[in-house]
Parts: C-alpha cells; structure tokens; sequence
C-alpha cells in the first residue's frame, strides 16, 4: 500500500470518522460534513481506525475531473468500494490476491470494461427502452392503483417505491415473479449490511469477523440462485436479458463463472435499489414541501425535471472508490500511485458553486448537472431505464394525487455505499 504524502491535507478526526459511520448517513450528519469539508479540506485525507487511508473528494468539479480520466484513476486496482483492511485481506486470500469478491462493471478497466459493457449497452438505450414504454406503463399503473386502493395510508416505500423498479428489472432479467421477493431480500441484506434492521440476521450490530462471514454468505447465495438461472437461459435460451448474459462470448470464449454470476448480481441489485430510493426520496420531498407538488401537479411537462431533482436530492450511491493508477499532482495534491480516493457523489449534488440553494427541492430547477450517475466511463449503465421509471410513474400518479403528507417519521437506511428511505409512511388522497 502506498504511504499518503498529505500530512497537511489530514481531515479532523471527528469529521472523518463520520465519512465511514453508517448511522451518519441516516440521520443527515453526513451533509454537515460534506459542507464543512467543501469549505476547508475539499481534497483532505481520512484517516480511520482499520481502513486504509484514503483522500476524500467532495466538491463537485473534482469528482467529476476524476471521473472522466479513467486511466488515471482506476476502478480494478483496490476495492471500488470503501472496505476495511481485515475484510480486504480476507478477500485477497480467498481470490489468490484479488482485491474483488466479484468482479462487475464497476471492478473493471479497459480494455475488458468496455468489452463487458458492449454485451447489454444496446439494451439499456433510449431507443430500445422505448420498445418497453408500455410495458413499463402496466406496471407502473398496478402500483398506483395499489396505493389507491391502500385506503389513504401506506408505508410508501415499501407498498409503493420497492416493488415497481424490483418487478421492471426482474422481468428484463427474466427472474420468475416468485423469485422476486428473494431477490429484494439480498439486495438490501447488501446494501444494507450496515443497518441494524435491514441487515442479515442483524448483522450490523456483530463483530466484524461475523459481519464479514455475513457478507460472504449473501454473495453466495446470490451466486447459488444465478448459477441455476444461468444454466436454463442456457438450456432454453429466451430474449431477455438473463439469457444474453448466459450465452454472450468475449474473445470468443463464453463468460467466467465469475463474470456472469457478478454480471447478474449488478444488474438485479443496481437495477432496482436506487431507483425506488430515488422515487421514496422524491415523494418524501413533495409531502414537506406542498409548493413544489402544487407546482408539478399544475404543469406536469415539469415531471423530467422532478426525476432529475429527485435523483440529485436522494444521491442514493453515496460513494465509489477510485485508485490512482501513477504518482500525480492533482488538484494542487501530490497523489502517488496506488492511492485510494473516495468520490462523495451526495457532496457534489450540494455544492454551493454549481447548485443554486442546494439544500432545496426544487421541481424546476434547471441547469441541474448532479452527478449521481457518476461520470466517464462507468457512468450508470441503467440511468435511461432509471428516469424512464421514474416519469412514467410520475405520469400515473400525480394527476390521481390530491393530498399528500407525511404520516410519522420517515427513515433513511444506515450505509456508507448505497442508501435511501427505508419508511416513508404518508397520508394521502387519491382519485
Ligand atoms: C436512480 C437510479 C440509479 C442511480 C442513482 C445509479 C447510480 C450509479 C452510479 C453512481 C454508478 C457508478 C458510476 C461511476 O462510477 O462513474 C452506476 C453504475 C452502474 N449502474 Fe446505476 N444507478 C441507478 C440505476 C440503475 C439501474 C436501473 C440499473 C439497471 C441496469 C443500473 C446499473 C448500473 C450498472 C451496471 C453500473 C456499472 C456501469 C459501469 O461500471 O460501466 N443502475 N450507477
């Protein structure tokens, strides 16, 4: 590991502690931290008891400079995701010095990156998901006449927010509807290994050898139920998703057990998560802020702009990881190669020099350049399919949408990588 060189650029001990605290997360203190760090260390290092060091990025022009250079900052060189040393040296000794449990899209540089991704860009353009508008539609509708028919109350992320992405995805993938529920239940186990109700046999609140154990056996299971999947897209090979994945070739030889498997875990836990995160984010907004429905229920051509404000507001990928790939000056930094820096996408989304009154929702705003896809190369595969949900929801449920309020105290979810709502109970009137 290489010795960072910014003895001058060290982040306060309390400030950086928070940046690896999952409840800080969940209860807004990271959103202080963010903002002091945008004003006095933009570009500092943490330093955290059992986590290499690493250079936290948090103002927006940074992340996004970075974002763009992928040779020189890589996703495949260290962890992509914030991860402690012992659960690092765990996973090297089990890979044979592979940093990478899995290996995705986003553990992936050139040339292999784009090689891997060419295999479902096509699927995931404007103009084939045009070709699903309808479809989507179907689905999209079911769920507004489910919270119709809920009886004015709901808890709407988990009535609503979960289960439209989750069933949109599945059924791209071509996971059987029963399996879905499953599939729900390991992607927040995931996501949400940090938080002491969402987590594994509330693995949260264990020690880390036991919160690690915990973690392997989610991406085992995960592995057990593609493998199968994965062999009847074989066998009988359809036109979704799923079975492109099974059958593709790169180089002329047919994908790794290893890359498939980690193929469908992205697509089935990115492809459902952050999109109900966004949409929970954007309801929760509207019920405390009745101008901003007002608006948007009176023009409802405002409801692109609603999504993109939702998905800057919510930023439910937190963080990603990047590894410089040489020693480099870098924003007035001298980087050495091998270090690990910390791209905080939620801190760029409020930062004072590109968003007007950042901490406000605003169903209008415009320019509205978030950077909650990230950026570059690995700029999110789904964010079409992503905005496209969300509009069509939108589009079915405000004009049905009278009242809305919040009806007890929502809750985000508790995790460094990825969060969002985990209660949102409303009231509501509906046509
Ligand atoms: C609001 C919803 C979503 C958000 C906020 C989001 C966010 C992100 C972010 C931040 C990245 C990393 C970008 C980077 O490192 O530069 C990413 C990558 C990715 N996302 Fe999404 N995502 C969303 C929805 C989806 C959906 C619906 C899918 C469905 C397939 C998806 C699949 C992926 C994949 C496969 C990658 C890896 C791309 C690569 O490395 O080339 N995401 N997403």
């Amino acid at each position: 590991m290489s010795v960072m060189t910014a003895a001058d650029h060290r982040i306060p001990q309390d400030q950086a502690d928070l940046l690896g605290t999952p409840a800080a997360y969940a209860d807004g203190r990271i959103h202080e931290t963010y903002r002091w760090l945008r004003a006095n260390e933009p570009f500092g290092v943490a330093k955290i008891e059992g986590v290499d060091p690493f250079w936290v990025v948090t103002r927006h022009a940074d992340i996004l400079e970075i974002s763009r250079q992928n040779d020189l900052f890589r996703n495949g060189d260290r962890n992509p995701v914030i991860t402690s040393q012992e659960a690092d040296r765990k996973v090297r000794e089990m890979m044979g010095g592979s940093p990478h449990l899995l290996r995705t899209l986003i553990h992936m540089d050139a040339p292999d990156h784009l090689k891997y991704r060419a295999l479902t860009q096509a699927w995931f353009m404007p103009q084939n998901l045009r070709s699903m508008e309808d479809r989507i539609r179907v689905i999209a509708r079911a769920a507004v006449d489910k919270m119709a028919a809920a009886g004015g109350r709901c808890d709407f992320v988990h009535d609503v927010a979960l289960h439209f992405p989750l069933h949109v995805i599945m059924s791209i993938l071509g996971v059987p509807e029963a399996d879905e529920p499953r599939m729900l239940q390991l992607t927040q186990e995931i996501f949400g290994a940090g938080d002491p109700e969402l987590s594994r046999n509330k693995a949260a609140a264990k020690p880390p050898e036991e919160r690690q154990e915990v973690d392997f056996s989610m991406v085992t299971d995960f592995f057990n139920y593609f493998r199968a999947l994965s062999a009847e897209k074989r066998a009988n090979p359809t036109d979704d998703l799923g079975s492109v994945i099974a059958n593709s070739q790169i180089d002329g030889q047919p994908l790794s057990d290893l890359e498939a498997m980690s193929y469908y875990i992205i697509i089935a836990t990115a492809g459902h998560d952050t999109t109900s995160s966004s949409t929970a984010g954007a309801l929760w907004a509207l019920a405390e802020n009745p101008a901003e429905l007002a608006k948007v229920k009176a023009d409802l051509s405002l409801i692109p702009s609603l999504v993109d404000e939702s998905i800057r507001w919510t930023t439910p990928v937190k963080t990603f990881m990047r590894t410089a790939s040489q020693d480099v000056e870098f924003a007035g930094r001298d980087l050495k190669k091998g270090d690990w820096l910390m791209l905080c996408y939620a801190s760029a989304n409020r930062d004072e020099a590109v968003f007007d009154e950042p901490f406000a929702f605003r169903v209008d705003r415009k320019p509205n350049k978030h950077l909650a896809f990230g950026y570059g190369a690995h700029l999110c595969l789904g964010q079409h399919l992503a905005k496209m949900e969300m509009r069509i929801l939108w589009e079915e449920m405000l004009p049905r949408l009278d009242e809305l309020a919040l009806d007890g105290t929502p809750a985000l979810s508790e995790a460094v990588f990825v969060n969002g709502p985990k209660r949102l109970p409303v009231r509501f009137a509906m046509r």
